[in-house]
This record gives C-alpha cells, structure tokens and sequence, in this order.
C-alpha cells in the first residue's frame, strides 16, 4: 500500500446474516474491534434487509455501511430493485458494484456496471468496483486483457474527478470463496494493471488516488502479506467477513490489537 492512499476494508457479507444475526454479530465486531479507529477505512456490506438494524448498531462509530448493489434509476417501476436514494436514506456510503456472483448469476455485464457506477457517484455513494477473471481466462493468458477491458467498459465517460472516487476491487474469480488466494505478487501485478489503464483514460494523479482492493479468499493470515504490496490498498473480504475476529484482524490489516 502506498502511503497516501488509506486503505479500505470491506466486508460482503453475501446472503447471509438475518437482521438479528447482524445485531449480535455487529456488536461482537465492535468489542473485537475496540474504540480507537483503525488506520483503515472498514465498512460492511450486509445483505438490503439488514441495512436499519446494522446502522442502528454502528451509529456513532467508525464502521461505516456498504450495500451489494443496486440499481441506477432513482425511482420507477422496476420490480426488486433498490435505487441509490433509497440506500442513502438508510446511512449507506458504499456500494459494491459488478460482483462476480452478480455477472455470473444475475447477467450482470459491464454496460449496466457503468450505469450503476454514474448513478452511485451522482448520489455521493462510494462505488466498489469488482473486476476479475475466470481460472480458464487465466489459464488462456487472458487476464490482463479481460480486467483492462471491464475497466474501460465500467469508467467510460467518468471525469478524473469522478474516477478518483472510485474503489476497484481485483477479484479473481477462481479465488472467490475456494480458498486459493491469489499469490500477493501476482495480484499486486494484475492491480498495477489497473492502475494503468486508469492512468490512461484519465491521469498518473488521479490513477495513484484511485483506491484497489485485492478479494478471493483473504484471511487474517493473509491480508498482512496482501498489504505489503505497493498497488494493494486493501481488501474485499467474503467469508472471513461473517467471523467478527477473523474480520476484526483483517480491519486491522492483520497487525496485533
Ligand atoms: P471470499 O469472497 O473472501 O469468500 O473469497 C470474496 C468476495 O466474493 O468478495
């Protein structure tokens, strides 16, 4: 991590947690986590339904709340969908946007992602942008082509103002919730791929503000690791996000309380 850049870690909870389990989870986080903020930003992601309850627990502290998705209308009739306005009404500063499960299941493709990342900027939400490739792209040699790409597709027509809000998340997909993390060089090399193309489609400034996270299996044996390289600025955590320690060490970029 480079040191004007404070790093963020965001947990995404996924389907899970009803709103008494985020309660009771929620508070054990905070004792885990104790009074003093830590050097990182730490927001979690629980599912919409549990938004109310884990702002209520959360009011007055550092951790701030994220949502998993949403939709770039602000109103309308467009059945199961949450708009960004909605979100804000209920405390949430973040959202994370593109995820895998959400392209894989859902159709989700780059063109929507842009429309969602215009949307959440609009509203003054902080967008967290997942990217990332399949084990057969990388297999194929694929995988600086396949991000460069979702990344120019997501930031089309953002201003370097704009981009510099935006969180990215290098997420390959054969990493997400395997246990097989992706080696810390090589994922610090794929994020320096990023930053790249974002220093093309807009500045060398606005690409070294731009914050990347790196996700897929991150633990609180890894993250230490994962933060000692120069284009990893924190992480996006699935699984070890649901164990009040394990993420609690993981905010606390795997240093000692
Ligand atoms: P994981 O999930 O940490 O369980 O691999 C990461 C993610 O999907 O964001």
């Amino acid at each position: 991590m480079s040191n004007n850049r404070r790093a963020i870690i965001a947990g995404n909870w996924k389907m899970h947690k009803t709103t008494a389990e985020t309660r009771v989870f929620l508070q054990s986080l905070l004792s885990e986590l104790g009074p003093q903020p830590p050097e990182a930003e730490v927001v979690v992601c629980p599912p919409f339904t549990s938004l109310e309850a884990a702002r209520e627990v959360i009011k007055g502290t550092f951790v701030q709340l994220g949502a998993q998705n949403m939709h770039w209308q602000s109103h309308g009739a467009f059945t199961g969908e949450i708009s960004p306005g909605m979100l804000i009404e209920l405390g949430v500063t973040h959202v994370i946007l593109g995820h895998s499960e959400r392209r894989q299941y859902f159709a989700e493709r780059d063109e929507a992602v842009a429309r969602k990342l215009e949307a959440a900027l609009l509203a003054g939400l902080t967008p967290i942008v997942c990217v990332g490739e399949t084990l057969e792209e990388r297999e194929g040699g694929l995988t600086d082509n396949v991000v460069i790409v979702q990344v120019q597709r997501c930031l089309h027509g953002r201003t370097p103002e704009e981009v510099s809000r935006v969180v990215f998340a290098y997420e390959p997909i054969w990493a997400i919730g395997t246990g097989k993390t992706c080696d810390a060089a090589e994922a610090n090399r794929v994020c320096g791929v990023l930053r790249d193309t974002i220093a093309r489609m807009t500045d060398d400034h606005t690409a070294q503000t731009v914050r990347i996270q790196y996700g897929g299996s991150v633990k609180s044996d890894t993250i230490a690791d994962q933060m000692a390289q120069a284009n990893i600025d924190g992480a996006l955590v699935g699984g070890a996000s649901l164990e009040a320690s394990s993420f609690a060490t993981i905010a606390r970029l795997g240093r000692p309380e």
